[in-house]
Parts: structure tokens; sequence; C-alpha cells
């Protein structure tokens, strides 16, 4: 039987490039996923990352093999590997974001309980021979075996993959295939069972598919279950129901078993808008980049996770990019769990290389699409390299592998010039216009706009913090306006490090509507507003009194789903007040204007509070409240989980500001902040650190011991603060 192992665990790491003859006193113990240097969230040089590093594990066996085959998965590496084993080198894989395996077992020693070598040379430099590099690009890649490892003993006959896909879903002859490659291994021709349970819902097991198969020595068979009339319930954006399947080689008795989530749902782009099952729906996106502070991609399990949740429960968009390559089956799984549309695409960026260059990018069409075409939240696959230029015969190419490898999902490829040849299936576009331009053709999507036009940053002046979420709001608003549009994801989610060529110096590019901790601009509260089910008001001001020229912050904008609001300072009410339908008609909820209400100073004077309270259907039903003192009151520090595993890899976000009395971040309270921690774990991050923006993150990271972890935080002339996490 089949056996997948979690194989994250004792590796060993040098950050150079060493022998397999080298003594384990040149390496130290991590765990991945693993960035292959701790920098600091900014001000770091962009080639700190690019050098070669070693990583090696001696490893006996965790289970005999018992005559089964036994696999390496790498998840990805940054960004050429050699992997070798007892001294054996097994190959290369170029590319940082797609998954590679090796059979080891022929090299494994004879006896179980001999500890194997295993090492890998891995260059992390930007190897211009390898997507997305050749030119310059406008984020980092860092470098590390940055993704999870696993180790898979199959039988020598197994399955290798399983595509499954639902078809006619809307219909009254809905039907599951899915598309079986068995491969065999065992010297001899075989002839076997290959079983299939395509649908269930809860104890509700729909007719088992079966079919003999003979499987020639050597080669790998692609073979169809089919099954008609499969029951199911549809998955939507709010009941995203995911199906299991399992798919079965039995002879004697069961030899291999795979289990595929996938789900039924058509999702269509067409020339007058998106349909998911047959009804209409907006596009309301924002790119990702898969980056982090600190730790660059190397991010576990939790905090992929933890940005589907912020785009869809915080962020309230249903569409993300993951701009610009593959990312993490992690990211992706959740995106399917919580109902997050999900556009995927090549790594690349503005530039297309030589031949050999393009067969990698095919070879990243293929192995995108192979690991990721069961998720049901993907629905457009990127088969162009970002804003690359025209090229007839290498995206020709693209598309038509994309097509053969995935018949139901449309093809886009992102371009930044309308009069680029269309070649895919739905016109893809940045649209760095400051508007929705008019589509030259359709199906089309808008995949960027806003970005380098307006980077923000989070302890920049009030009104252009307003003023770049206003751009949001007002392209979202004609997007809205038109059927012609598909919809618009804007540039971008988080902000990102970058290289020198871009973004601010610093080596961040401050495009995102979040920090590059995930904490809110004003820009993130108007997606917020747009797509999130519970009452929310924010203002989008920090009321300052006397920063507007005039006095005071009139006039403001509250980003609220709620009906009305009201205004009031200290407990005298300044009236009621509508959304501005007359500037934003098309939008969901579209901003409330604020302004002529008082003259300059007033509140300075006075003192007195800020509320803003907005109704629904009448009644109360969410508030805002800002000090008129503007003082510094509070260090306010949370973690995003309260329990993490005990295994020396996972994380959580530990998020610090200074408020007002309110809880109302500062953002020019840069005050330093310094940190304790106690128990197991540790802290990843600067410490201290000096606060920008009034916001900022640690990451705690479990030890493998299990406890309490204590951490404890401190800021000149402000009360402590303290929270306790357990990992299990
Ligand atoms: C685009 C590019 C993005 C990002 C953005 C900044 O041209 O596709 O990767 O650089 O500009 O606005």
């Amino acid at each position: 039987m089949r056996s997948v192992l979690a194989f994250n665990d004792d590796w060993l790491y040098a950050p150079e490039d060493l022998p397999a003859s080298a003594g384990d006193a040149q390496f130290t113990a991590v765990t991945l996923p693993h960035t292959n240097i701790d920098l600091p969230h900014r001000n770091f040089d962009n080639f700190d990352y690019q050098f070669i590093s070693t990583y090696r594990k001696r490893f006996t066996l965790p289970e005999p093999l018992n005559g089964r085959r036994l696999y390496i998965d790498f998840d990805g590496a940054m960004i050429s590997a050699t992997v070798s084993i007892n001294g054996r080198v097994l190959g290369d894989h170029d590319g940082g974001y797609v998954p590679f395996s090796f059979d080891l077992t022929d090299y494994l020693r004879d006896d179980v309980s001999e500890a194997n070598l295993l090492q890998v040379r891995l260059d992390s430099t930007e190897r211009p021979d390898i997507p997305p590099y050749g030119n310059v690009v406008d984020y980092l890649t860092f470098g590390g075996i940055y993704r999870d490892v696993h180790l898979r003993y199959v039988e020598p006959v197994h399955i290798e993959k399983v595509f499954v896909r639902t078809l006619d879903v809307l219909t009254d002859k809905p039907r599951v295939e899915a598309d079986v490659w068995v491969k065999n291994q065992s010297g001899s021709d075989v002839t076997t069972t290959l079983f299939g349970n395509l649908s269930w819902i809860g104890e509700n097991v729909a007719s088992e598919i079966s079919k003999n198969i003979e499987v020639p020595a050597g080669e790998t068979i692609k073979f169809t279950l089919v099954e008609e009339q499969p029951k199911f319930e549809l998955w939507t954006l709010d009941n995203p129901v995911l199906q299991d399947c399992y798919i079965s080689l039995i002879q004697q008795h069961v030899d291999d078993q795979v289990e595929v989530k996938y789900a039924f749902r058509e999702a269509a782009f067409k020339a007058d808008g998106f349909t998911l099952n047959g009804e209409h729906v907006k596009l309301i996106g924002l790119d990702r980049h898969q980056t982090y502070p600190y730790i660059g991609g190397a991010a576990p399990e939790r905090l992929q996770r933890k940005d589907a949740d912020i785009l869809k429960h915080e962020l309230g968009t249903n569409i993300v990019r993951t701009s610009h390559y593959p990312q993490s089956p992690h990211f992706l799984d959740r995106c399917d769990e919580i109902g997050l549309l999900v556009f995927e695409e090549i790594p690349g960026w503005q530039f297309i290389g030589d031949n050999d260059w393009q067969a990698l990018s095919l070879r990243d069409v293929e192995s995108m699409i192979t690991r990721d075409r069961n998720h049901p939240s993907i629905v457009l696959w990127g088969v162009r390299i970002n804003e690359s230029w025209d090229d007839e015969a290498f995206y020709t190419a693209t598309n038509k592998l994309a097509h053969e490898l995935d018949p139901t999902r449309q093809t886009g490829g992102v371009r930044f010039f309308q009069e680029s040849q269309f070649l895919e299936d739905v016109f893809t576009f940045n649209d760095f216009s400051n508007t929705i331009v008019e589509p030259l053709h359709t199906p089309h999507l808008v995949t960027e706009f806003s970005g380098h036009m307006f980077p923000t940053k989070t302890f920049d002046n009030e009104e252009r913090q307003v003023e770049h979420a206003l751009r949001h709001t007002r392209i979202q608003n004609q997007q809205f306006g038109m059927r012609n549009v598909t919809g618009a994801i804007g540039w971008c989610a988080f902000d990102y490090n970058t290289h020198l060529n871009f973004g601010s110096g610093d080596r961040i590019c401050y495009h995102g509507v979040m920090d590059i901790f995930r904490l809110p601009k004003f820009a993130a509260y108007f997606y917020e507003s747009q797509g999130v089910e519970t009452p929310v008001v924010r203002i989008a001001s920090f009321f300052t009194p006397g920063d507007r020229g005039v006095g005071g912050i009139d006039p403001f904008y509250v980003f609220s789903n709620c009906d009305e609001v009201e205004l009031f300072f200290g407990d005298e009410s300044y009236g009621r007040y509508q959304p501005d339908h007359e500037n934003f008609p098309n939008l969901p909820h579209p901003p409330f204007l604020i302004s002529g209400f008082a003259h300059a100073n007033m509140w300075a004077e006075q003192r007195r509070d800020l509320r803003v309270v907005g109704y629904k259907d009448g009644q109360a039903a969410a508030e805002q409240m800002i000090a008129a003192d503007g003082v510094p009151k509070q260090l306010i520090m949370r973690v995003d989980d309260a329990e993490l595993h005990a295994d020396g890899a996972d994380m959580t976000r530990l998020v610090f500001m200074i408020t007002d009395k309110y809880g109302n971040r500062l953002p020019y309270a840069n005050l330093v902040v310094s940190f304790e921690i106690e128990g197991a774990g540790e802290l990843i991050g600067e410490n201290p650190f000096a606060l920008v923006g009034g916001q900022a993150a640690l990451y705690v990271k479990a030890s493998k011991q299990a406890g309490t972890i204590t951490v404890r935080a401190s800021a000149p002339r402000l009360p402590a603060a303290e929270v306790t996490l357990k990992s299990v």
C-alpha cells in the first residue's frame, strides 16, 4: 500500500556549496520550510539570498520497503536543485515554483537500518536561464527548500496522477470523469482492476466504478473512469462544498489508493461577464505575491492558509491572481475550502528567453496544470509571461498545451498593451490607464491596476492614503458598471519585497492595500466594505485636527456596508449620511462622504471624540470611535492563533500596534517596541522593532517541544503587553 510521510524534519543546512564528504559539523539543524537566510523586513540587499547552499538529511527508512518504490517529492525549492543520494546524483530541477520528484529506490542502502545520505545542492542565484529571470523582475524570489517535502512509498504498479473533472453540472446529465495514470515499474506486464468512488456526499456513497486494466512493463497508461448521474451539491462562493473521491488499484487486495478533493461547479468567462454555476458574478480581487517579511517564501501551511482567509474574510474579495507564478498547495487548498476564485499563472516577468528557457516555461505550464487542475477554486490559467511582448509561436504552444492538459478551463495571458495578439480565451489585461479602458476583445478581465501609479505607505500622509483608497474605489466602481468587463483585480493585496530597481529603495514595493505584514491601509477598508458580510464602519481618516489645510478632517470618507451612518462628536449627533450613490453608482456599497458639518478646529478645541455609527435596517450595527487627543494609550499585541503545532516549523503572526484609547493605530507613533519570549518557541523578525505606520508584526515559531509560549512587549511610556499561546 501507498504511504506518504512528511519529510520536513531533521535536515542539515549550510549556506555554502559543500561536497558529500564534508562533515556534519559544518551544518546546522533546520526544519522545512526553510529560507536560506533570515532577513529584516526591508533595508537589505537583494543579493543577500543569492548564493549556493547545501541541504542534507541522514535517514533510515521510516518504513520497510516491502517491495515498494520510494519517491521523494519536493513541493518547491528556489531556484535550481541538484539532488543526490549516497553519492549518486539523481538529477537537477530548474525552477522554484513547481514540484519535482525523484525515485530513490535503486540507490538506497540495502540494509534498512543503515543511514542514507540525501543531499541537495541548491543554487538560489537569479539564474538567467530559468524563468522568471533573464532580466529585471519586480519582486524577490528568495532561496531555500521553502516548501514541504514528502517521502512517498508506492507499489511498483501505482497511480501516478489523477485528474477529476465535473461536466455539464447544470444540466440533467451531469457527470464526473477521472483520468487516472497508472505506472508500472514492476518489470512485467500487469493486469489489475481500477476502482473509483467518484462521488460521495457524507454517508451517501454513489456507485463504485471499476475497470479491468492492462499496463505493460515500464509504461504509464491513462485510463478514464466516468460516473453518470453523480450525487452532488454545487460548489459556490458562499457554500464551497468539496467532494472526496477515492481511486484504487485492487488485485488480491488494495495495492494503491489516492484521495482527491474536487467539486461540482461551472465557471465561464463570457463576453457579457463571468458566470459561476450560470449566475453572473462580478469579479473583484487583488494580486498576491507569496512572500512574507523576514522569511521570504518559506511560510508554513498555517500562514499560507491565513493569506487566503485574509483575502476572503478581511478583504472581501472573490478572486485572487497568484502573480506571477504557481503558489503553495496549502494556499490553493484553502481557496477551495472557503470559496475564493483563483487565476493562476506561470512564472515570468516582461521577458522571454531563448528556446531552452521557453522549454522550461512550457514545462512550467505542464507542472502547474498537472499539479492544480483538481482545484475548483482555479477558474483561469495564465499561460503568458506577465507583461511580455507577443510571441506567436511560443504562446500558441502554451495555449495548446494548457487546453490539452485541461479542456475544462479557459486560458488567459497577462499583457499590458491592448493591441496584443489575442491567442487566449480571455483577454487578461493590466490596465494602468487609471480608468477602465473600453475592451477591444471579450471576455475581458483586468488583472492589475493602480500599483506603481500610486505607491502608498502606512506612514504616508493621510491625503495620500485616502487617495490610494479612492483610486481602488473609482476603478472598481467603473468596472462594476461595465457588462463587457468580467472583473478587476487590483495591484495588489500586500506590500512585498523587491529589487533595487523597483519600489522605494528600501526593498519594499508599497503597492498593497495592506502592508507587508498583511495589516490594512485605508484601501483595504474599501475592499472589506464591498465583500464582507458582517457590518463594518471604517473611517478613512486618522482624525488629525489641522492636517487638511482648512483645518480638521472635513470632508472625510467612511467605508461601510451599512445602509446609512451617523456622525457624532462626543454625544452630539451631526446628522445621518447616505452612501455616495452619485459618484459611485455601481458599487455594492458606495463609500459615505461626510462634509460640511463643522468649521475648522471645532473638535480640536473641544476635544470631543469622533464616533461614526452604521445602521442596517434601521438598527445600529457597527461603529468606530477615534479619540480626539491623538495620544498613544495602548501597546496592543495579538496572535492570529492560540495554538501551534510543536513541529519546529509552525508559525503564527504576532501583530502589534500603538493605538489611541479606542484601538486605532497611530500612524506616526514610531516607538521602538521590545520583545521577550519564554517557552517553547522563538520570535522571527526584528527585535527590538522600530515601528512604522503604527503597526507591524513578527512571527512566533514553535519549537519541537510542546508547551506554553509567552511573549511580552514593551514600548516607552506605555503599559506592557503580553500574549500566551500553546504549542501541542
Ligand atoms: C506591473 C507588474 C507587476 C508590478 C506592477 C506594479 O507592471 O505586472 O508585477 O510590478 O506593475 O505596479
